[in-house]
């Protein structure tokens, strides 16, 4: 049985391959109408989520199978206090598939160790989000026709932000990929993603504090917010929060085909001006998300088309 837990649980090829899916689905999404039909999704989201708790909901519903779920801890067994694994392992007793969403680091790695179906890992505290990756790259591939030769800079919360550090150890499998991040001092990017996604493979990178400076050499700029609930205290988010705000001024000098990713939400790092810039690639992400959920979720029940 597979899960997706960490982004490295696929392999390049079958991350392709998931693309090229995503791909036919777009083209023609009748032909997948009814691949499900008859399957659950159980979504189980111990944490705020709009996207990607909707998004799986919705691609299951257009795969033809049905959904079940709660999208708040306190509404399930867990405010009760019954463990993580108990509640998958009751749940994978009705649903053919889970994708769960939960604060703590490692949770839907545990999940799987009693679960009797896939699980999907929706998010897991400050550490990694790999459906947000795959729809990044969906995206990245669908803008660029490729996922090899660019430079990325990854910008705002490197040190909490999940999609970030699934994202990183994504396109560090292509080729000549050079990464910049952007962050406050007190956000950069982990030592343990480093050591693990680029120090490991010798592949280069950059840290800088200032974004203005770096744009003109980037082909993908990834803006994040600042993980506010990640925070020990309420004063250091208040003075870091705004750190970088994308305006279209800002965006003067950068490259003409540069893509602007966010997995959103947003809160005040991109002004809303800037949406009408044919570069900003985050509402087209959005879109993206649903379609590799779909060839996901196909996969992980070995459902070929
Ligand atoms: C992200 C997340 O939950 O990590 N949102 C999402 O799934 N698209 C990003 C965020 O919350 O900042």
């Amino acid at each position: 049985m597979r899960n997706l837990i960490d982004i490295t649980d696929l392999s390049v090829e079958e991350i392709d391959q998931l693309i090229a899916t995503a791909e036919d689905i777009i083209a023609d999404p009748a032909k997948y109408s009814h691949a499900c039909a008859g399957k659950q999704l159980a979504t189980l989201f111990f944490e705020p989520s709009t996207r990607t708790r909707l998004s799986f909901e919705s691609a299951m519903l257009s795969l033809g199978g049905s959904v079940l779920g709660f999208s708040e801890a306190g509404s399930s067994s867990s405010a009760k206090g019954e463990t993580v694994g108990d509640t998958v392992h009751a749940v994978s007793c009705y649903a053919d598939i889970i994708a769960m969403r939960h604060p703590k680091e490692g949770a839907p790695y545990a999940a799987a160790q009693v679960a009797e179906v896939p699980i999907i890992n929706a998010g897991d505290g400050g550490h990694n989000h790999p459906t947000q990756t795959l729809a990044d790259l969906l995206t990245i591939h669908r803008d660029k026709g490729r996922l090899d030769n660019f430079t990325v800079g990854f910008c705002g919360d490197l040190k909490f932000g999940r999609t970030v550090h699934s994202l990183v150890h994504a396109l560090s499998r292509y080729e000549n990929i050079k990464f910049v991040f952007i962050s406050p001092l007190e956000l950069k990017l982990p030592r343990y993603v480093k050591e693990e996604a680029l120090k490991k493979k010798g592949i280069p990178y950059t840290q800088t504090t200032d974004l203005e400076s770096v744009i003109p050499q980037l082909d993908i700029l990834y803006m994040t917010r600042v993980q506010r609930e990640r925070f020990f205290n309420e004063e250091d988010y208040l003075r870091l929060k705004d750190s970088y705000i994308l305006t279209p001024a800002k965006l003067t000098n950068a490259k003409a085909d540069l893509s602007i990713l966010h997995p959103l939400p947003r809160v005040n790092e991109i002004q809303v001006a800037v949406d009408k810039d044919p570069r900003a690639a985050y509402w087209r992400q959005v879109k993206n998300g649903k379609f590799i959920r779909m060839a996901l979720i196909m996969k992980l029940l070995g459902i070929n088309i």
